[in-house]
């Protein structure tokens, strides 16, 4: 297979090899990597019926000195396990979580694209509950399993902004799973997001679900603001995932680029304090936000056109980092060896 590295978008390829591990009897086997990219499960599987499921997304970063690079791997494995708890399914120890991701890295390593490409290796960790049960319960089997590929950005135009719009569905409620990576957020938002994209927009924006007056995410990406003051804001909400890419940011913004780091409400009437805004997370990296639609407004942050100052900064700070051209914080990148 050919891969045109510089034209990639986010879409799933097949790449040769998977690491699997199955839980039967209350422990995980060793697991081994596969060349089979297909699941053999019950159709009784909870994972199928009632979404007792979790996944991950972390990306490999092809260096300049042909090394690869892993970001915060570590952080990825710690959430999981939070998600997998508040699904009732077992833990995955991270020592074979970051072993199963290096490995498939590793067996996988030609579809790691080029250092300047500007594209990545995808890894898509995941956790089922599978095996028959049909009443509404845990599932007593589950699987783990590590997959990967080559892609470009999540959003069109990488850092050329884009506009989003004010959705009034909610993904999630105010106690419920929006803080755990699962299905069932995803599936949640489906309807919203196209609506958003016939409508032109790359994606919505959510909501606070109690009072539907703060920002809190968007579907795939945690938000942040710059305010005139040099502030970097984004929002605090128990409801929200706790984007990696976004605490990072946070400590970027105060350690490097010397501005005030806050998590904090983001009201949808107070928008005018923003000079920039963006969504940020692993698929989207950083991707500016050209204007957001509300109800009444279309209120454009620094330009519809351009990335700001600030937002570019940031953004070539962390993928600096990310790719090693740029000293990283104590125990950020992992060396895929
Ligand atoms: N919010 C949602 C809903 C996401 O799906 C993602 C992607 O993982 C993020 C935020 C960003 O999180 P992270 O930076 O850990 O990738
Ligand atoms: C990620 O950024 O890794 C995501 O999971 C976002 C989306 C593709 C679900």
């Amino acid at each position: 297979m050919t891969i045109d590295w510089n034209n990639l978008g986010f879409e799933y390829i097949k790449t040769p090899y998977r690491f699997l591990a199955k839980w039967t009897d209350g422990a995980w086997n060793k697991g081994e990597l596969t060349e089979d990219n297909t699941l053999h499960i019950s159709e009784s599987s909870p994972a199928l019926h009632y979404g007792q499921q979790c996944f991950e997304g972390l990306k490999a970063y092809g260096r300049k000195d042909g090394g690869i690079n892993l970001f915060r791997v570590d952080e990825n494995s710690k959430r999981m396990n939070r998600s997998a708890q508040r699904l009732r399914m077992p833990q995955v120890p991270q020592e074979m979580f970051i072993q199963a991701v290096k490995d498939v890295v590793k067996a996988n390593r030609e579809f790691v694209p080029p250092y300047g490409t500007g594209a990545t290796l995808y890894v898509r960790p995941l956790l089922i509950g599978v095996g028959d049960t049909i009443g509404v319960h845990p599932a007593d089997e589950f699987i783990f399993t590590v997959f990967c590929m080559p892609v470009g950005p999540y959003f069109k135009g990488g850092l050329t902004p884009t506009n989003f719009i004010v959705s009034d569905y909610d993904r999630a409620a105010p106690n419920g799973t929006g803080a755990a990576k699962v299905g069932g957020n995803y599936a949640a938002s489906l309807l919203p997001g196209e609506e958003a994209h016939e409508k032109n927009f790359s994606d919505c924006i959510y909501l606070d679900p109690e009072t539907h007056t703060k920002i809190e995410e968007v579907g795939s990406a945690n938000f942040f603001g710059i305010t005139k003051d040099n502030e970097f804001i984004t929002p605090k909400s128990p409801s929200i995932l706790p984007s990696i890419t976004k605490y990072s940011l946070l400590h970027l913004a105060e350690h490097t680029l010397g501005l005030k780091a806050i998590e904090g409400d983001v009201y949808l009437n107070d928008l005018d304090k923003f000079v920039e805004a963006g969504a940020c997370g692993t698929a989207a990296v950083i991707s500016p936000i050209g204007g957001i639609q509300t109800h009444d407004d279309f209120h454009v942050f620094y330009s519809e056109t351009e990335v700001g100052p600030v937002t570019k900064a940031l953004y070539e700070e962390l993928v600096g980092i990310q790719y090693g051209d740029r000293p990283a914080p104590e125990g950020w990148i992992f060396d895929v060896k």
